[in-house]
């Protein structure tokens, strides 16, 4: 097999472990706060929302909540690296209706995916419907989207590492770090 030189690629650490992981605990704390006890179904947005995802249903404790999932296409018409037009690859496997769904992302960019789920889900009548990011990256919005949990604010880069890819590598990095040599980084 050939070896591929990938850690050629990485650049600059934007956020290391251990700001991620202080990031997770303060969102978990306000999420367990606003929530007071309420069920929360926890929907991820696959794939880049995995580790974020993972970490913050761990942090939530004994906070009740179900878990579930949806899949939304990667690739569209829009700018370079933008998303164009969005589709549900993967629906929930619960009904959302009366429920208090909190959306995870690892990172919102121009808003086109969480604009499509939060109407997507909302058309669904949940109890309550809540977005929660690791990351909001601002600088290239196309529609204006409320994030009710933000973590961290990500730099105007292409940003690999803790669920983010770039060709489907590098997800698994325990922290967040610029690309080299790509045309947005
Ligand atoms: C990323 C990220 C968000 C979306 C945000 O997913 O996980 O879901 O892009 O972009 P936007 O705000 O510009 O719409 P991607 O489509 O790269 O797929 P992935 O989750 O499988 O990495």
């Amino acid at each position: 097999m050939k070896a591929v030189a990938q850690d050629s690629l990485l650049g600059e650490v934007v956020f290391d472990a251990a700001q991620i992981a202080s990031a997770v605990e303060r969102l978990a704390a306000e999420i367990k706060r606003d929530y007071a006890g309420e069920p929360i179904m926890l929907v991820g947005v696959l794939k880049g929302a995995i580790a974020f995802y993972a970490d913050l249903m761990r942090a939530l404790g004994e906070h009740p909540l179900t878990l579930d999932f949806v899949v939304v296409s990667s690739y569209g018409s829009g700018r370079e690296g933008g998303k164009g037009d969005v589709r549900l690859l993967k629906d929930l496997d619960q009904k959302p209706a009366g429920k208090n769904v909190l959306l995870v992302e690892d990172i919102v960019d121009e808003g086109l995916t969480l604009d499509y789920l939060l109407n997507n889900l909302r058309s669904r009548e949940p109890r309550s419907l809540r977005a929660c990011a690791l990351m909001d990256k601002p600088f290239h919005r196309v529609v204006p989207v409320t994030i009710d949990y933000i973590g961290l604010t990500a730099p105007d880069a292409f940003l690999v590492g803790y669920g983010l890819d770039y060709q489907e590598g590098f997800r698994n990095l325990p922290y967040i770090c610029k690309l080299k040599r790509h045309p947005q980084s």
